[in-house]
Formats: C-alpha cells, sequence, structure tokens
C-alpha cells in the first residue's frame, strides 16, 4: 500500500494518529475544517489550545484529540493567499513539513491533512497540490518510522486537483 494517499472523506471521522488542522494564528476555533475539528472534538480542544497562546503561520502545535478518533490534533496555520509573492508557498511547505516533524517527534505512524490555506485563505488549489504532495513525499523518504500520511479531500475539485498531483510526484 503506497505510504502517501489521497481521498476524499471528513477528516474528522478518521481514525489515524494525528489529523492536521489548518488553523488560524489564534489557534481559538474557525470556520471550515478549523471548526469542524473543534465541533468534533468537543470544548476541550479549545481549552487545550488556548494554552499556547497563538502560533505563528508555518509553524505547528500539538493537542490531544479529546473526542475525536484521532489521538492527537496538529494545529497549524497556512498562509493568506496574497498574489504569490509574499513567501506563501515557503510557508505552505513550512505547515505541513512542521506538522510533520511534530508528528514525529509524538511517535506518530499515521498522519492526515487537510487541503491547508486552500478555502478561506484562498491559496489556488492547483499550486497548493503538487507543493504539498512534494513536501510529504520528500519528508517521508526522510522518515521511515511514517507509516502513512493521507491527504483528505473535502469536495471533488480539491479532490481531483489532489489526484492529479499525485501522478507527478510519485
Ligand atoms: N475534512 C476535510 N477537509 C475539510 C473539512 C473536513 N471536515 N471541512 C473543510 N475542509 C476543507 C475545505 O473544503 C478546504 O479544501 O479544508 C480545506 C481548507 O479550507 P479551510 O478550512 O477554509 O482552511 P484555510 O483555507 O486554511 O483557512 C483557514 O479558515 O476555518 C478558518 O479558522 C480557520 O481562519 C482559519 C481559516
Amino acid at each position: 500500500m503506497a505510504r502517501l494517499e489521497v481521498i476524499q472523506g471528513d477528516i474528522t471521522k478518521l481514525k489515524v494518529d494525528a489529523i492536521v488542522n489548518a488553523a488560524n494564528t489564534t489557534l481559538r476555533g474557525g470556520g471550515g475544517v478549523d471548526g469542524a475539528i473543534h465541533r468534533a472534538a468537543g470544548p476541550g480542544l479549545d481549552v487545550a489550545c488556548a494554552k499556547f497562546g497563538g502560533c505563528p503561520t508555518g509553524a505547528a502545535r500539538i493537542t490531544s484529540g479529546f473526542n475525536l478518533p484521532a489521538t492527537f490534533v496538529i494545529h497549524t496555520p497556512g498562509p493568506v493567499w496574497q498574489g504569490g509573492n509574499q513567501n506563501e508557498a515557503t510557508l505552505l511547505a513550512d505547515s505541513y513539513r512542521n506538522s510533520l516533524e511534530l508528528a514525529v517527534a509524538n511517535g506518530c505512524r499515521t498522519v492526515a491533512f487537510p487541503s491547508i490555506s486552500t478555502g478561506v485563505y484562498a491559496y489556488p488549489v492547483e499550486e497548493a497540490a503538487p507543493l504539498a504532495l512534494q513536501t510529504i513525499k520528500y519528508f517521508l523518504g526522510n522518515h521511515s518510522q511514517l507509516e502513512r500520511v493521507v491527504m483528505v479531500c473535502f469536495d471533488e475539485r480539491t479532490y481531483t486537483a489532489y489526484q492529479r498531483a499525485l501522478k507527478t510526484v510519485q
């Protein structure tokens, strides 16, 4: 079975060691996948997140998964798309890499990502998808303890973009 997979689904339902949350820099919840994860995890997640006092774009923080089937939630604020000349690509890659670093540091073997920054933050998914998968693929090559990373796409358009990108990074 491939170590990097792209599926369509709801990340809050996945029983993996860690799911990644496309957060904002306050780490106090929001809409999109952030809202879905906080709703599914329950109020304990917000209490745990409050302790961090926020998180810079591209960095990552880890908490328990509370009522989620996942053991951990890794929170990372991706970049807001501002046209592509504000270091967005580097910050997006940082979000993926720093989340994976935290997952490995906490003994995770299976990790699920949403499509970071391509919703409210308006990062074009056709640009984000190959960058995200390339970053994950490179990390997997250097970290054999990671057994499986799943990109969980919520809608059809995102799923198509990541399936297409997967062919270019295999
Ligand atoms: N499972 C998987 N993916 C999901 C789910 C879900 N349950 N719900 C939404 N998504 C997808 C969206 O369809 C999109 O493809 O997550 C991707 C990221 O979109 P957003 O959640 O809008 O995240 P982002 O673009 O990174 O913007 C972050 O939005 O929710 C707020 O608090 C968050 O301010 C932050 C901003």
